[in-house]
């Protein structure tokens, strides 16, 4: 099966060579083709080029004329909780009213909330909950998703969450990678007595997840009022022992130590990051590890905003994630997520572009496969409506400017 697709008014994010991640300066620049065409074979990206250089020997199983609309690499979201039984807009209102995010988890309401109903829910209905909100994303741009566990917080239910995802990989067309979030929060019943759940985690929960391969990656909320780095450290090494790398929650409600601890184990990222300071910054360069803002958190509960633009001037890559959850970020729309980076962060549509690809991709692990316009990698992209330029992607907020989307050289909608 290929797909010829011509008369693109601009082919967007094209690599020739694909690189791993983009830092710094380089953040600011995307290489772009104007009236394009592109090919694909099979599941991957064959070839591209400008119109005038279409070879007349070039023929394809289906032909798409793009009318003069625009082709990107489609989204890649490395932070996610979307498997989730029930939404918490009741709690959302104590939030209006001005509780805090840990002064309503405190009271037992945010993730033990949901962790009561997901006890309860089987797996078919939080898989054809999951696969509504995967449509969603994908009508919306997404082509790979990370998704995390979290909201079990007993070894039963962290285990039913992991084979869900692991059915949404099975049934899904969009990538997915799976994260082992036991230490999501602490559990009323091990409160003041948090090492206990931790040697839960460490000695049931985590072999059995390695056992069953279950997750991509293992991940621990640390920060003030949820896991301590003495916790985060228990759990990120007995994970290497399984060679499950971290993809960690940091400096979200304080300077947590999180970051250091993620750059330590060798975190593939750091996610949230509210507070990063200039130590922060520092132990970040020079790491192997993606700070990743999840604008949509920030934005919902009315958070300090990350220093996107201090980390880019140190030279550090930045990734854009949606968070997409029932608490803190009910919407895994990466449209928005590129306008929030821009009229929150003040970063640039080249900038929020490249956070939500190719550094992204890198985030999860994909940086070869995702994130990009380049041959060889996986043929998931979407075809805009008409748009008059790429800088109206952030600049157009709210609405839908995805026409068609395409994930592993087929088309999808
Ligand atoms: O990433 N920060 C921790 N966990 C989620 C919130 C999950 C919830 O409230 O349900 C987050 O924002
Ligand atoms: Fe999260």
């Amino acid at each position: 099966m290929s797909i010829l697709i011509t008369n693109i008014k601009e082919l967007i994010q094209v690599e020739e060579t694909p690189r791993t991640w983009v830092a710094g300066k380089e953040m600011s620049e995307i290489k772009t083709i104007k009236n394009a065409w592109l090919l694909t074979q099979g599941d991957r990206i064959a070839d591209f080029g400008t119109m005038e250089n279409l070879h007349e020997s070039i023929h394809a199983d289906e032909l798409i004329n793009a009318h003069g609309r625009m082709v990107f690499p489609g989204f890649v979201d490395s932070h996610t909780h979307l498997v989730y039984p029930a939404s918490r807009e009741i709690e959302y209102i104590d939030k209006i009213k001005g509780l805090s995010y840990e002064e309503i988890a405190k009271r037992g309401g945010g993730i033990l909330n949901t962790a009561r109903k997901m006890a309860e829910a089987s797996e078919d209905f939080l898989v054809e909950e999951a696969m509504k909100r995967l449509r969603t994303i994908a009508a919306y741009g997404t082509a790979a998703v990370e998704i995390k566990s979290g909201y079990g917080l007993t070894t039963e239910s962290e285990l039913k969450m992991l084979r869900v995802i692991k059915k949404l990989k099975h049934d899904c067309p969009l990538e997915i990678k799976s994260n082992f979030l036991g230490a999501h929060a602490v559990p009323l019943e091990f409160k003041g007595n948090q090492e206990k759940y931790v040697d839960l985690i460490v000695n049931e929960m985590l072999p059995r997840v390695a056992e069953e391969q279950l997750a991509d990656f293992v991940d621990v909320f640390c920060d003030k009022g949820f896991f301590t780095v003495q916790d985060t450290e228990r759990i990120l090494s007995a994970a290497a022992q399984y060679g499950i790398r971290p993809k960690i929650h940091a400096n979200e409600l304080d300077y947590s130590g999180g970051i250091q601890v993620g750059v330590k184990y060798n975190a593939l990222s750091v996610d949230h990051l509210e507070y990063t300071g200039d130590a922060e910054i520092e132990v970040l360069k020079n790491s192997q590890t993606m700070p990743t803002i999840l604008p949509g958190a920030a934005f919902f509960l009315n958070m300090p905003y990350a220093p996107a633009r201090k980390m880019m001037d140190a030279g550090l890559p930045v990734a854009l994630a949606s968070d997409f959850n029932p608490g803190s970020s009910p919407s895994g729309n990466m449209q928005l997520i590129m306008s929030m980076g821009s009229i929150l962060y003040r970063m640039t549509p080249e900038e929020v572009i490249n956070a939500t690809t190719i550094n992204t991709a890198y985030a999860m692990g994909l940086s070869h496969e995702f994130g990009s316009i380049c041959r060889g990698k996986r043929a998931s992209f979407y075809i805009t409506k008409e748009i008059p330029t790429y800088e109206y992607m952030p600049y157009s907020y709210g609405d839908n400017k995805v026409d068609r989307v395409i994930l592993n050289g087929k088309v999808w909608k």
